[in-house]
């Protein structure tokens, strides 16, 4: 069987890119004959940027809920919060000592950071730059080599950390001997980088996403924010390097994207374009928001399914990890 293993980091409300990125994505694979899949909410990597606890708490609920509405699976998946397996942080300190600080040095996030700080003329490159970002992928390296994840679904941004805790496996290999599975990262071509309202990104840390499950008067508004040029209606228009048709093909097949660029073609006004696509994703979300909206007010529940994925993830992390303390030395003296 396959590993699946993917997470989400509890920072603000899941949006279409994690949907498109790599909730969708990894459920479809989870239901696969061969899978075996791991997917979890990544709590203590919101700390890193959020400082606050009830919001760290609320993002929490609010991807739990968002797994469970989209069609997870408790009974196939073992769905579990990063924090209650305390062998994940356990691992991540024994990765420290054999990642290197040159691999962490080339992060994307910790180079934007210093990126930032030389930017603003700081002469302290690394000023308010705290250790949990820069040690970051470590701590993602984690999460996947003590489940043994071969194929993580991720978008595009995240391949990067998948290529160093590959490096890091091989490293703890090469030294320990063979422990740990190398895992690859799935990237579906049409989602690999879904755009915001203002055409980056779509990224919490830009401010411009589109929540998954906003309710539906405010996700239209939100759809008809979108940037677009400023091409008249009846122009031809070119669905590349639009943000609109972006969305709407991570959502569709080949035979469906051909008809939307026919209309572009056929110079359908922006308007229109976004009364289609609002029309089309409300159909594609709304029973998954009914079902969001029923979790989100009934928390213990939550709650339950969490505590039942600790106990199936521990089953497996906590003899994994005994093997792996034995090898590097720590434990048992006699
Ligand atoms: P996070 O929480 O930023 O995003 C969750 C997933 O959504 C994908 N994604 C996108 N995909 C397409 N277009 C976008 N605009 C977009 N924005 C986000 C991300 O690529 C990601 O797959 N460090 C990770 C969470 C994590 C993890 C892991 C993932 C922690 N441990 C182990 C895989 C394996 C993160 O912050 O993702």
């Amino acid at each position: 069987s396959t590993r699946v293993l993917t997470g989400i980091t509890t920072t603000g409300t899941p949006h279409l890119g994690n949907y498109a990125g790599a909730i969708r994505p990894a459920i479809e694979a989870s239901k696969a004959d061969n899978a075996e899949s791991f997917l979890f909410l990544a709590d203590y990597h919101a700390l890193i940027k959020c400082h606050e606890p009830e919001r760290v708490r609320e993002s929490a609920r609010s991807c739990a809920a968002t797994w469970l509405a989209c069609g997870l699976d408790v009974d196939r998946v073992t769905f579990y919060r990063q924090s209650d397996i305390p062998e994940i942080t356990e691992l991540s300190w024994i990765l420290t000592t054999i990642a290197a600080k040159g691999l962490m040095n080339r992060a994307h996030a910790y180079k934007a950071a210093v990126q930032d700080n030389l930017e603003s003329g700081d002469a302290d490159a690394d000023k308010g730059i705290e250790m949990g970002l820069f040690s970051y992928p470590i701590l993602m390296t984690a999460d996947i080599l003590i489940f043994n994840g071969q194929k993580i679904p991720v978008g595009k941004d995240q391949t990067q950390h998948i290529e160093m805790a590959r490096d890091i496996a091989q490293r703890f290999n090469y030294i320990y001997g063979d422990t740990f599975a190398l895992p690859e990262a799935v990237v579906d071509d049409s989602a690999m980088i879904i755009p915001g309202l203002d055409g980056r990104k779509m990224s919490k840390s830009y401010n411009n996403t589109i929540p998954l499950f906003e309710a539906e008067k405010k996700f239209k508004k939100l759809i008809n924010k979108i940037k677009t040029n400023s091409l008249e209606p009846g122009e031809p228009k070119d669905p590349e390097g639009c943000s609109l048709f972006s969305i709407y093909s991570a959502f569709t097949n080949e035979s469906q994207q051909a008809d939307v660029r026919k209309m572009y073609a056929d110079g359908i006004a922006w308007g229109e374009m976004k009364k289609f696509l609002f029309e089309f994703l409300n159909e594609e979300l709304k029973d998954k928001r009914e079902e969001y909206n029923r979790l989100m007010a009934d928390p213990a529940e939550l709650d339950r399914a969490l505590k039942v994925g600790a106990e199936k993830a521990r089953n497996v992390a906590t003899p994994f990890l005994q093997e792996i303390r034995s090898k590097v030395g720590i434990g048992g003296l006699a």
